[in-house]
């Protein structure tokens, strides 16, 4: 029987409930689909830093190393300053694991509340692709007379060719799978350094792709066309800061925080890719069932395809599309079921899932989980 090896980081606040679904989901899977995992959960966060003042240690690196994916359920608290957790164990976790691309998928799915008036499925079907090492998030920063009005900080931003590089050419790969379409995200006209950087790959690469057409947005302009017009993109590429905020947007349209999904992508195979929900540890709602498990659900659905349990994965994406398109409200107490019930509902829709690619749910079109397999396939070869 097929076996993978999975680390699994619930984290903070909502992150254990979240994950704790998306586990039992996973049992369905398993049963249905006929494969094993062998789970080992690594227990970072809040909890471990406030008690032993470690963030990422040595260990735990070598532990997440060692597994084949991992899910990841959400950091942060407010118990502690804000950064800490999410610099120390989120972002050097995905540098330290070298996951070069946060793959963001915003897909409408049928049924599903939007606040977007007349959005349909069809008209919302995009994958943001996000360099996930640089920008202003390993750029240095500093601060003098910290505390006083003669207070002065910086943030810097890094943008290497390589991995700019890197980005735009899984975002071509991509896009030549799906309907052909790059679109740079960016603010070229006051980030002029940085900004012509990305122009100038963007239009390297684009020369090896002659059937995927390419365009340009500044980032600004994204918030206004997103909600708008999402049927203008297909494959979004952008920097780190960027990607981070136009995903929440992205989340918006589908439904909500609580719906949307990510991978960190390790696309060189040299350590697991990992993948969690794009909300965060939600301490507003924490403890109480009242957390959406959609989006970690569709992470899992994420992490399954990588680990080629194609059928699993879709069968996953398709019930809890199926799930979501029932529920009276996409968060909190209006949902009508705790986290765990909704849990529930997608792992039994699951085990009595056909072999089809996605049809129980009644999702139409090509998956996002066989278009990814036949990038890493171009990758690999
Ligand atoms: N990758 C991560 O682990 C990650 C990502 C974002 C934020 N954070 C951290 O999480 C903490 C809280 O951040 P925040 O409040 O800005 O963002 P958040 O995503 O945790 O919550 C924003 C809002 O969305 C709601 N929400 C989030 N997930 C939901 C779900 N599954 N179902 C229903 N409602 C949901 C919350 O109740 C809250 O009102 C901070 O410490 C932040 O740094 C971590």
């Amino acid at each position: 029987m097929r076996s993978h090896r999975l680390g699994v980081i619930p984290g903070d606040g909502i992150g254990p409930e979240v994950t704790e679904a998306a586990l039992s989901i996973l049992d369905a899977a398993q049963g249905r689909f006929g494969f094993t995992t062998e789970r080992t959960e690594v227990p970072l966060g809040a909890d471990t830093y406030l008690s032993t003042g470690e963030l990422l240690t040595a260990d735990a690196v070598t532990q997440l190393r060692g597994q084949d994916a991992i899910l990841f359920g959400a950091i942060g608290s407010p118990k502690v300053t804000p950064g800490v957790l999410e610099r120390g164990i989120i972002l050097a976790l995905r540098a330290e694991l070298r996951q070069a691309i946060n793959l963001r998928p915003v897909r409408l799915y049928p049924g599903v509340p939007t606040p977007i008036a007349g959005l349909t499925p069809q008209r919302c079907d995009l994958v943001v692709v996000r360099e996930n090492s640089e920008g202003s998030y390993v750029g240095g920063g500093s601060t003098v007379h910290r505390g006083t009005p003669a207070a002065v900080a910086t943030q810097g931003s890094v943008n290497t060719w390589y991995a700019v590089h890197r980005a735009v050419d899984f975002a071509f790969r991509l896009a030549a799978q799906r309907r052909g379409r790059v679109t740079l995200c960016h603010k070229t006209n006051v980030l002029v350094d940085a900004g012509a950087l990305w122009l100038a790959v963007v239009d390297e690469v684009a020369a090896r792709f002659p059937d995927v057409e390419h365009d340009y947005v500044h980032v600004d302009a994204m918030c206004m066309h997103l909600p708008v017009a999402p049927e203008r993109f297909d494959v979004v590429v952008t920097d780190n800061l960027f990607g981070d905020i136009i995903t929440d947007l992205g989340a918006v349209l589908q439904g909500g925080l609580g719906v949307a999904a990510s991978g960190n992508l390790n696309i060189e195979g040299s350590a697991p890719s990992m993948f969690e929900p794009v909300h965060g540890s939600a301490p507003d709602i924490q403890g109480q069932g009242l957390a959406n498990p959609a989006g970690a659900a569709l992470s899992l659905a994420l992490c399954l395809a990588s680990l080629g349990e194609g059928q699993a994965a879709a069968a996953v994406e398709s019930a809890t599309a199926e799930v979501l398109s029932g529920l009276p409200a996409l968060s909190g107490a209006g949902m009508g079921a705790s986290t765990a019930e909704l849990g529930e509902r997608i792992a039994a829709l699951v085990t009595e899932a056909g072999d089809g690619d996605g049809a129980a749910g009644g999702l139409a079109g090509p998956s996002l989980m066989t278009q990814l397999a036949a990038v890493q396939a171009g990758l690999s070869g």
